[in-house]
């Protein structure tokens, strides 16, 4: 197959392509489902939030009543926030295991909250050490919560849900888990890992526009949360209830952005579901890494932990390196990058999720090379 100039990817997709990690290019039936005038009470509008719920029960492999799914305006720190701030109890606590940013924001929500925490802190490119956490249950009684990253995305390592999902069983505890980045890409049965909470949002894997996040929850955990909540707006069990009573949210609901995720929910079972979107991005990274390493670039992780969303590349040694400068000249060719967001180690970050082709994987190394010649970077 011929290659596509860069005009040619551009006019594809009537913008830039995105390499980042959400927002994330769409498809144009996803945007298109957006252009509409819609009432939030309108009949259309209800049974299309309840196809959502229901259908995003079905990719988590559960179903009702023993699950709920809620969904929440704002973008996925709503969600995260909304589960941190009704689920865990005046006498509770949380057991919070930490490898990254977003490990570190779950922390920063808990301690708003006055919520006691146990902080569980690992090296951004390492695993959490599941002796640790075994201990520290069973040293602290008081912990009811646990909560874990599923994927990283600040550095793309994948943590073990299913392992930590054991522990927090074998010792009662309900399991949080933020699935933001992976959920829609890597089988995720919600039951089986033990998850009281997955949340998630319409930007990542499913390839919705930005607007809203949602909650799969198991019934009895969410029950728990009548009566609980730190703030109205991030209600849990009460946005669950007001879903549940009509239909409606409790607030203005990003109609647009619900239009469109309903799409693109449709797009990934034609796709085949999340095993077929999993390995197409699984193909994407596949490309990038091994022509990034051809070119010289280093990975941040080891194969081992990362998975195949995002991969953080070190910067090259040459002082001739500027991210600001390989960023713009990337962006005026039409690639839009990410930068890191790693305390000492200099990255950027290459996402490989959306609308996005081996083939796209494979202009993009091409534009890359071009900017590092252009530069004056040696590799
Ligand atoms: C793992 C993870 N958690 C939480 C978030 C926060 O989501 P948002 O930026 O939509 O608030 C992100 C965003 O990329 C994420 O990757």
């Amino acid at each position: 197959m011929a290659m596509e100039t860069k005009n040619e990817i551009i006019e594809r997709n009537n913008a830039k392509l995105l390499f980042t990690p959400g927002p994330l290019t769409t498809s144009d039936t996803v945007k298109s489902a957006a252009l509409k005038d819609m009432g939030s009470r309108d009949e259309q509008f209800i049974i299309l939030v309840k196809d959502i719920r229901n259908t995003l029960l079905q990719l988590a492999h559960v179903s009702q009543p023993e699950y709920q799914c809620v969904l929440m305006q704002g973008s996925g720190t709503f969600g995260i926030e909304a589960v941190i701030s009704s689920a865990i109890p005046r006498n509770g606590m949380l057991l919070n295991i930490i490898n990254g940013a977003y490990g570190r924001r779950i922390s920063q929500m808990s301690h708003i909250h006055n919520i006691p925490t146990l902080d569980l802190h690992y090296h951004e490119n390492q695993l959490p050490i599941l002796g640790e956490i075994e201990k520290a249950l069973v040293d602290i009684p008081q912990i009811t919560h646990m909560a874990l990253v599923h994927g990283e995305t600040t550095t793309g390592l994948i943590n073990p849900v299913e392992e930590i999902g054991l522990l927090a069983k074998k010792h009662n505890k309900t399991y949080i888990v933020d699935a933001m980045s992976t959920f829609g890409a890597y089988k995720i049965d919600v039951e089986k890992l033990n998850i009281g909470f997955l949340i998630s949002s319409s930007n990542k894997c499913i390839e919705g526009i930005p607007g809203f996040s949602f909650v799969i929850a198991r019934e009895q955990d969410l029950q728990s949360c009548e009566n609980q909540a730190r703030t109205l707006s991030l209600d849990l069990y009460s946005q669950w209830l007001g879903l549940e009573k009509n239909g409606q949210f409790r607030f203005t609901p990003p109609v647009q952005a619900l239009m469109a995720f309903h799409s693109a929910l449709y797009e990934l079972i034609e796709e085949g579901g999340t095993r077929a979107r999993g390995k197409r991005y699984a193909q994407n990274n596949e490309v990038l890494v091994n022509q990034m390493r051809k070119a010289g670039f280093r990975l941040y992780l080891d194969d081992a932990i990362r998975g195949y969303i995002i991969t953080a590349f070190l910067y090259p040694e040459d002082p001739a390196f500027s991210f600001e400068d390989f960023y713009q000249k990337l962006n005026d060719r039409g690639f839009v990058i990410y930068p890191g967001k790693l305390g000492r180690t200099q990255c950027f970050r290459l996402g490989n999720i959306g609308q996005l082709f081996p083939e796209d994987m494979n202009n993009l190394v091409v534009a890359i090379h071009e900017v590092i010649a252009e530069i004056g970077v040696k590799l």
